[in-house]
Formats: C-alpha cells, sequence, structure tokens
C-alpha cells in the first residue's frame, strides 16, 4: 500500500493573516476537494491532520497499482490546490501551498483494522510518507526510494537526492514526481488470466533473454484482428520490466498510413525520453543524452522528434544525407545503449512507408545490441518489417476449442446455468479470444447473462438466444446500444483515432460522454495529466464506430477535425499538414485538401524525397477531382505536375512520367504557360539523357526545347537551365558541334546566370573540345569548371568530375590530376549530397583510383561494383552503365569469368549502340572484342569482326571516339596473322593518340608499335 501525506505549507503564518475562522473555511475547501481526488483513484482519505490529510491507497481494498493512483490522486490534489490558491490570493492576499509526501510498503493483512486503520502498526510507513511532505517542495510530490521504484516506469521523476531527514540517522533517498509518463499502460483495467500461448510466451521470453545477454533480436507477433497479438506483447512488456528492461511502445494507425514519418517519429520520442516535456527541455535532454554530438546532427534529430527551434533553421542538406546521417546517429545511440531495452510497434500493416523504411534501417543493428524489439501485424501486411535479416516470427493461430473453453469458462464463471451459451460462444468465436469476450459483453448488456465477469448466470432458453454472427456484429451491436451522447462521442472519437484527448473532442463540439464508454470497456483512460488522453481498448471497435456512422457525419466531423488540429497546435501546423490535408480530403474539401497537401510536400521536401513527391501526387489528385470550372484549377492541376516531373530523378522509371508529362503539356497549352512547359522539358531531357534506352528522345525533345526557347519571355536564369539541357542532349548524343553552339548562347547570355549553370556548362565544353581535338583548351575548360565545383553543392561538383572522368574512361585523359578531387567530392557528397550526387561522387571516384597510377584498384573496382548494382537499383545514373559494364566484366573475365563477362558486354553494347548514348559505347566495344579475341575461337573472330566493321556505319566523325575502333581493328589484324595490316592499323592508332594527345592510351599504342620491329 501507498500512504499519502499532504501538508499545507506555513499554515500558521497563513492562520495569523486570514485569522483561525478563515482558515478552516479554506482547509475544509481543500479537504473536500482533495477528498474527491483521492476517492476518484480509488484510496481512501483516512484522517484530517488539522492542515492537510492522510490517505491509504491500497487498502483496504487491495489495488495492485495502489503507488500509481497515489501518484495521480498527489498531482490531482496539487492542481486542486493551486486553483483554490488562486481565490485565496485574490480574497486573502496570501500564497496558499502545499507539499505531498509519498510512501510505499508491505502491510500485513490483519494488522488493519475495520474502519479507522490501525495505524500504529504502520507508523513506520506513515512515518516515511511524512518526512517526504516535509522535503517536498512547495507545490511539490516528493517520493520515498520505495514508491519510486514501483512507479519508475509510469511517471517522469527527478534524479534521485539523498536527503539528511530529521528522526533518522542515515541521509534518506526521495525523488520528486514530475508527472505521469504519457505511454503509461491504462490503469484498472480487468485482465482476464493468459489462456494457452505457452510456447509463444516461453519463445519470447527465450528471445527476451537472450537479447539481454547482447543478441539483440526482432520478433514479428503476426495473426489476425483479436486473436492476441497486443496480449502477447503485453506479456512480453511485463517480463521486460519485471527484468528492468527499459520499454519504448508505439502503435500505427489505419487512417495514418499515408502520413510520412509519423510513427518513427512517435517511437523515437518514447526512446529519447522527451516525452512530456515542452521543446526547450526536450532539446536540452537530448543533448544530455549525447553529449559530444555533432551540432548538424543534434538539429536533424530536433526536427525528426518534432522538437526543433522555430528560430533555428534545418541544416541545408539533401534528404538523402539527412536519412543517412540520422540513421547512422541513431544507429549509434543504439549500439552505444548498454542497458537493455525493449522497443515495440503495433500494428505495423497500417505504418507509413517512410518510417517503415527508416526503422528497417535502425533495426539491422539490433542483433549487436542488448534490445528487442516486437513488431505485430495482421498477416495482409507483407512489408519490409516482415523480412528484417534475422528476424524470428511468432504467428498466432486460434485458441484449440479446450483453450477456447477455458477462457469462456472463465468470463462466464462457473455456475451451470451459463455452460450451453458457453458452448455456442465457443463455437462461434472460433479461437478468437476477442471475439468471445464481445460476445459475452454483449451477452450482458441484452441481460441475457447476469451479474458480473467471472460469475454470470443464465436464466434465458439458449435456444432462444442469437449470438452476434460475427466480431464486427458484437461490436456493432454493442456501439448500437449507447446512448446517443456516448455514441455521438464515440463516433467523433473514432474519426480522431486510436487515441484521443477530451480537448480535442470538445474542438469537434462533441458534448463527451466518456463515462460510459469507459464502463462499456469500448475505451481506456490512458492518460491522465496534465489533460486526460483516451484510447480505443481495441483497433476493431474504432474501425466499427467509424464505419457505422452516416457518411455526410463523418465528413463534417473531419471537417470540424481539420481545423481543430490546426488551431490546437499552430506552431506544428507545417508538421500536421499531411494529417490535416487527410483529413479534408475524406471531407470531401478537395480546394482545401489540396492546399494542405502542397504545404505537406514543401515540408516534407527537405526531409524525405519519396514522402513529398507522394503529397503532390495526392495533390494532383485533388486538382483533377476538382471541377473544370473550379477557380485556377488548371493552376492547380499543373503545379504538382510539375514538381513531380522535376524530382522524376529520384524515382528513375518507376513511374509513368510519360503520362504526366503528356498531361502538363496540354495543361500549359490550356493556359499558355509555356514557361512552365520549357522547364519541365528540360527536366524530361535530363532525364532521357541520363537513361540508356533513351537518349535519342533526348535529342529530339532538345530540338523542340531550343525552338521554344527562343520564343519565349523569360530570364536568363530560366534560359541558362533550358540550354543546359539542350547542350546536354546534344553531348549524350554526340551532336558535339552543336552542343558547343547551345554552350556558346550560354556563355552569352550576360547577367544573373547561376554559378550552377555555369559551371556545368563549361564542363561539357571541356569534355566536348577534348574529344575533338582542342585538347590544350578544353583541358583548361575542365579544370575550371572542377575548380568552380568546389563551391557547388556536392550533387554538382560530382556531376562536373563525372564529365572529367569520363575523359579518363575514354582514355584521354590520365587520372592521376583528379585523386584529390574525387575525395574530396566523395566526401562531400556523403556528407549532404543525395543518392544520385553520391552515384556521380562514387562513379568519379572509382575510375579515378582505378586507373591512377599508386591507385588503388580493388578498392575502385569495389566501389564500382556497388555502383553498378545501385544504377539498376535506383534505376538512375544509367549514364554511367556503358563504361561500367566495360571496366567490371574486364575485371571478371581476368577472374576467370570470360563467358559471362563476353555475354554481359555484348548485350550492353548491343543496347547502348541502338539507344544509349554512342559517347560511350566504344568502352564496352573496346572490351568486347578485346575478350573474344582472347577466346579466339573462329566465331567470336566473325563476331569481333563484325563489331569493329559496323562502326562506320555509325562514325560520328569525333576523332576520339574512333580511337577504341582502330585499337579494336589492329588488335584483329594481328590475332587474325595479317602483320602487315596490324603494322598499318598501330600507326595509325599511335598517330591519332599522339593528335589528340589521348593520355591515356599513349603508352599503350607506343607499345604496340614497338612490338612490331
Ligand atoms: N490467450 C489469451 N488469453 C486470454 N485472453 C486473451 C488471449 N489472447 C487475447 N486475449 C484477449 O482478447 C482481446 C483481444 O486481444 P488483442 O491482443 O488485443 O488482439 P490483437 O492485438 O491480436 O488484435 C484482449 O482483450 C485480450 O486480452
Ligand atoms: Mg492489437
Amino acid at each position: 500500500m501507498t500512504v499519502l501525506f499532504a501538508d499545507v505549507v506555513h499554515s500558521m503564518d497563513i492562520a495569523a493573516a486570514v485569522g483561525a475562522e478563515r482558515l478552516r473555511e479554506i482547509m475544509a475547501e481543500l479537504v473536500n476537494r482533495a477528498s474527491s481526488v483521492v476517492q476518484g483513484y480509488g484510496g481512501t482519505v483516512d484522517k484530517f491532520t488539522g492542515d492537510g490529510i492522510m490517505a491509504v491507497f491500497g487498502a483496504p481494498v487491495a489495488l495492485e497499482d495502489h503507488a500509481f493512483r497515489a501518484c495521480l490522486a498527489a498531482l490531482g490534489i496539487q492542481e486542486e490546490a493551486k486553483r483554490l490558491a488562486v481565490d485565496v490570493r485574490e480574497r486573502d492576499g496570501v500564497e496558499l501551498q502545499l507539499r505531498v509526501g509519498l510512501n510505499s510498503g508491505q502491510v500485513i493483512a490483519g494488522e488493519i483494522g475495520s474502519g479507522a486503520l490501525g495505524y500504529t502498526a504502520i507508523g513506520e510507513q506513515v512515518g516515511m510518507a511524512q518526512r517526504m511532505e516535509s522535503v517536498a517542495p512547495p507545490g511539490g510530490v516528493m517520493l520515498s526510494e520505495s514508491t519510486a521504484r514501483l512507479v519508475e516506469h509510469a511517471t517522469l521523476l527527478e534524479e534521485a537526492e539523498k536527503l539528511d531527514i530529521k528522526g533518522s540517522d542515515a541521509p534518506v533517498v526521495a525523488r520528486c514526481l514530475l508527472g505521469v509518463a504519457p505511454q503509461r499502460e491504462r490503469i484498472g483495467s480487468w485482465r482476464e488470466p493468459l489462456v494457452g500461448r505457452e510456447l509463444e510466451v516461453s519463445t519470447i521470453t527465450g528471445l527476451l533473454d537472450r537479447s539481454m545477454s547482447g543478441r539483440g533480436c526482432v520478433v514479428c507477433v503476426a495473426g489476425p484482428a483479436g486473436i492476441g497479438k497486443t496480449r502477447l506483447v503485453g506479456e512480453a512488456v511485463q517480463l521486460a520490466k519485471s527484468r528492468d528492461v527499459e520499454v519504448f511502445s508505439t502503435f500505427c494507425e489505419s487512417h495514418a498510413t499515408d502520413i510520412a514519418l509519423r510513427v518513427v517519429t512517435r517511437l523515437w520520442r518514447a526512446a529519447a525520453g522527451v516525452m512530456g516535456l515542452d521543446d526547450e527541455n526536450a532539446r536540452a535532454r537530448v543533448r544530455e543524452r549525447v553529449p559530444d554530438a555533432d551540432e548538424q546532427d543534434l538539429l536533424l534529430v530536433d526536427d525528426l522528434l518534432g522538437i526543433a527551434d522555430p528560430e533555428v533553421s534545418l541544416p541545408r542538406i539533401d534528404p538523402d544525407a539527412r536519412r543517412r546521417r540520422l540513421t547512422a546517429l541513431v544507429n549509434a545511440a543504439l549500439l552505444a545503449r548498454t542497458r537493455p531495452a525493449l522497443y515495440v510497434i503495433e500494428d505495423a500493416h497500417w505504418i507509413d512507408a517512410v518510417s517503415e523504411s527508416m526503422l528497417a534501417d535502425f533495426f539491422t543493428v539490433i542483433p549487436q545490441t542488448p534490445s528487442m524489439v516486437v513488431i505485430t501485424y495482421r498477416p495482409e501486411y507483407e512489408g519490409t518489417l516482415t523480412r528484417i535479416h534475422g528476424a524470428q516470427t511468432i504467428a498466432l493461430a486460434p485458441l484449440s476449442d479446450p483453450e477456447s473453453s477455458a477462457l469462456v469458462a472463465k468470463l462466464l464463471g462457473p455456475d451451470s446455468s451459463v455452460g450451453e451459451v458457453g458452448e455456442a460462444i465457443v463455437a462461434r468465436a472460433a479461437g478468437n479470444p476477442f471475439f468471445a469476450q464481445e460476445m459475452i459483453r454483449d451477452l450482458a448488456e441484452r441481460g441475457v447473462l447476469q451479474g458480473t465477469i467471472g460469475s454470470y448466470v443464465c436464466h434465458t432458453d439458449v435456444a432462444e438466444v442469437s449470438v452476434p454472427a460475427t466480431l464486427h456484429a458484437a461490436i456493432g451491436a454493442r456501439i448500437d446500444r449507447l446512448g446517443t451522447g456516448a455514441k455521438k462521442t464515440i463516433n467523433a472519437a473514432a474519426v480522431i483515432g486510436l487515441r484521443f484527448t477530451a480537448a480535442l473532442l470538445t474542438g469537434l463540439e462533441v458534448d463527451s460522454v466518456l463515462d460510459e464508454l469507459t464502463k462499456a470497456e469500448l475505451i481506456d483512460q490512458v492518460r491522465f495529466t496534465p489533460r486526460a488522453e483516451y484510447a480505443f481498448r481495441h483497433p476493431l471497435i474504432r474501425a466499427v464506430a467509424y464505419e457505422s456512422q452516416l457518411k455526410s457525419d463523418r465528413a463534417q466531423l473531419h471537417r470540424r477535425l481539420a481545423a481543430a488540429i490546426e488551431v490546437g497546435d499552430p506552431q506544428s501546423a507545417d508538421e500536421n499538414a499531411a494529417l490535416i490535408a487527410e483529413h479534408l480530403e475524406t471531407a470531401g474539401d478537395l480546394h482545401a485538401a489540396y492546399r494542405w497537401h502542397m504545404r505537406a510536400a514543401e515540408w516534407l521536401r527537405p526531409r524525405d524525397a519519396l514522402a513529398a513527391r507522394a503529397r503532390w501526387e495526392s495533390a494532383r489528385c485533388a486538382a483533377d477531382r476538382l471541377p473544370d470550372d473550379h477557380t485556377a484549377v488548371l493552376d492547380m492541376r499543373l503545379a504538382p505536375r510539375t514538381m513531380l516531373i522535376s524530382t522524376s530523378f529520384y524515382v528513375g522509371d518507376d513511374v509513368d512520367i510519360d503520362g504526366l508529362y503528356g498531361e502538363l503539356r496540354d495543361l500549359t497549352m490550356q493556359t499558355g504557360d509555356l514557361r512552365s512547359l520549357a522547364l519541365a522539358m528540360a527536366g524530361r531531357i535530363q532525364w532521357f539523357a541520363d537513361h540508356h534506352t533513351r537518349v535519342p528522345e533526348a535529342a529530339t525533345l532538345a530540338t523542340d526545347l531550343e525552338e521554344m526557347a527562343t520564343g519565349i519571355d523569360c530570364d536568363a536564369a530560366t534560359k541558362s537551365i533550358l540550354l543546359n539541357a539542350v547542350a546536354m542532349a546534344r553531348f549524350v548524343n554526340c551532336e558535339f558541334e552543336a552542343a558547343l553552339q547551345v554552350i556558346d548562347e550560354i556563355a552569352a547570355l550576360t547577367h544573373e546566370v547561376p554559378a550552377v549553370e555555369i559551371a556545368l556548362a563549361r564542363a561539357i565544353r571541356g569534355s566536348v573540345e577534348i574529344c575533338l581535338g582542342d585538347y590544350e583548351l578544353g583541358r583548361r575548360h575542365l579544370q575550371e569548371s572542377v575548380e568552380q565545383g568546389h563551391a557547388l553543392p556536392p550533387v554538382v561538383s560530382a556531376q562536373i568530375l563525372f564529365f572529367s572522368s569520363a575523359m579518363v574512361v575514354l582514355g584521354m585523359s590520365q587520372a592521376d590530376d583528379l585523386v584529390d578531387d574525387v575525395h574530396e567530392a566523395l566526401r562531400r557528397a556523403e556528407e549532404f549530397g543525395d543518392s544520385s550526387g553520391i552515384m556521380a561522387a562514387q562513379y568519379s571516384y572509382g575510375i579515378t583510383l582505378l586507373c591512377a597510377e599508386g591507385g588503388s584498384p580493388d578498392d575502385a573496382l569495389d566501389v564500382l561494383q556497388r555502383l553498378r548494382t545501385d544504377v539498376e537499383k535506383h534505376k538512375m545514373f544509367k549514364l554511367a552503365a556503358a563504361t561500367l559494364d566495360a571496366v567490371l566484366e574486364i575485371d571478371a573475365a581476368r577472374k576467370g569469368k570470360l563467358d559471362e563477362a563476353i555475354d554481359v558486354l555484348r548485350a550492353s553494347f548491343a543496347l547502348h549502340m541502338s539507344s544509349g548514348s554512342r559517347v560511350f559505347v566504344g568502352c564496352p566495344g573496346e572490351a568486347l572484342v578485346g575478350l573474344l579475341i582472347e577466346r579466339g575461337s573462329t566465331d567470336d573472330l566473325v563476331e569481333a569482326h563484325r563489331i569493329v566493321d559496323q562502326w562506320p556505319t555509325q562514325r560520328l566523325n569525333i576523332p576520339a571516339l574512333d580511337l577504341w575502333w582502330l585499337k579494336s581493328r589492329a588488335l584483329l589484324a594481328e590475332a587474325e596473322g595479317n602483320s602487315d595490316y596490324y603494322t598499318k592499323l598501330a600507326n595509325q592508332y599511335l598517330r591519332l593518340c599522339e593528335r589528340l594527345d589521348a593520355r591515356g592510351r599513349l603508352s599503350e599504342a607506343r607499345r604496340m608499335v614497338n612490338e612490331i620491329t
């Protein structure tokens, strides 16, 4: 039991100031209010001590969670006292303050007499409570060590203090109670004993013990609604707590599946210990936990947890880099944690995609920690979290018939009159414990069963009783039976979600009737202070309550809720934008939904590219559903499409960008917004140019855009973007003269051309010049652009270096000069850049270190190998595919996979010849011919011949792009024993290398010529 002692601070002074009469009046009021608080939490007010009260929890009725109830009462009493103090201050001009102390201890039954408690027997416990009271700060609540230990997990406590206390020799440990932990489990809900599940419980126990020993694991608990997932998790949580394992949990909700980041934010908020703190204190807490973290990283964490200082802006890094850093940081924190923890994610079938993939990243380190993760979901979920490497899955089957019977027997009780109805219930419930429970509740409400849980009797003839056909029906019938007020309340609550506050219900203009719902065990109160919060007892109850309403009523609630969320927390409007948008969309308010979708996308844009795209997609759908004559509807349809197309780079060819682009085209024709069209075209061209099967389309579209660009009236910045896209298309399509012309146009734009565009144009120019034989100028231009790149975003500097390393791949430049630059570019890209930037940086890094003297070829090949996998996986940066194939397959052939290498190169060469960039097609061509000669069968040589013979029909008249061809012909002649022809070709090759200053090829060409003599 727990003893509560409350006392007024300086009551003598108050008495002196207001007189004994008035003091008595104040005290009476205080005791009144305090008593009702105590009773509300199941305590007994025991003694009026003159200037305070004493109350006991856990006696005379045993209450299992007496300490927690006492804490709630203590906080409640303080709140009442503060309210009363306002009146007293106004009327009497004195300060009324209370100290509260709590202490818990064992009481031996029998020592407590009926009526007045036998205090003498428990004097020691009371004495300690009193001492705690005496050291509590005014307005505060102090817990003794024994109470603190009991409520540690459920409350927010100050660090322990050692206090010297009158009447005890040694210092006494005490902790100040700050509040109640928000995720506290419900109190007082009746819990039926667990039936069956022995194997599951022992499995989970074993896994928990193993986890605690340092080999953490992820456990998935799968099964249909009501089968007992949460219940099993509850067992795990109990076990964990009894082993002093900290528990952090979160849950997913059906209406929040599209709200990015929601679940992950909640889980880490819990784990970071910032629940219930205001933002400033929360930030301080995070900094305490990770004392030497990088300041920028901390800002990212603040943002993730939703506790960022609005005055401080988010670090300027790409969303991918943000993601990588957060992953690294959280993983480091998970790894650094030595105290075991249990993380629970409930109902993952409703998880949002961003949280899902972030959590999957985080959970990769769990096996190296003393932590366990439990994830529950219904069988229909097949997402990433079901496939975590090394995870254990517990699939919950229905209870067996004997188990169901046992459960039902426990719920109904031993009376013989319930036997028959029990059988009917068991048969219908089909092993679903929740269904059995709900049927029994339903029958009890209908009066078929009389009495209370565990001791029912049944006087009705079972043949005349209908039991609900489904779990839904059982719940539905119970909701139907509610009074109007309670029904309205539960309907409104269902629109809000699984958990809801009384305050939000008020925001929906609902007069809450929560008691009736709690009594019916449809909802539970899960939080008491500072604001009451409730939760549906089961997600299905929410679902049924939601579905049972008239659509129009529900729409109304959704609309009000959107407003209430916005008004309730205006500071978090951006963060809540997606949620607000979803509610408005469900309410059918498309125009408003559109605005909030767009706002949410803006907020998500620096945080997660795919999530932002999903919002633009929602905005697009909303705009498309609006009637054609809606004001500004065309602009509304255009804006999200523009964003989707211009960010299509992030999704490779997973989405129907072609279709979107066609629609955008039509829209811009209708609105005459040619600038938007031109920008979309530029984005489209860049995307085609990067794609190994769509280079010809890039070229065609570039012709259209070039024509358009002269006609439209736009600023220099826009124009430079358009022209650069054209230049890129010309480059990849080997129209080098045309590329130079366009770049001249960019150079002629006088002012306000962004540095990015200038640098990129210069990089293209340098490459073109080198290939055309103007190598001094070309090298200078390339060099200049690389230097400019240092000051530009990492993605851009990586793209610039791509051109430099492309010259290395073609044998036109030496890699050695680039070594420092590629290191730096990769570092920057990894720290700040998105994946496309990293991929470009990896490319340059790999190529350079492969080719540079004193490079590290093994490391380089490793990087390039991974890059090739990523190119395929992310479907981006395919421009690099041809050269990657060449480099990697030569290596594969060296390692014995000659046949496979030839197959890959044959396909690669054919593909890039037909629809990719022919700038690089010589690379797989040269590699293929070389390997065919090496294998050397007659067929191989015939094939090699065909390849080199084919080239003249496609020749582009760009000297550098003939080098591979000359060399291949020479080697082929040699292989065929035609030495005169070989001599001629090798010399020709050397001469061309010298004329072009093809530094990557010179020594090899010289060797070929020297071999002759
Ligand atoms: N093995 C069991 N023994 C007793 N009661 C159970 C058992 N499994 C589930 N229950 C009860 O059935 C109800 C539904 O279980 P719950 O765990 O919430 O299902 P789920 O999470 O799978 O939807 C709860 O009231 C729970 O306490
Ligand atoms: Mg559940």
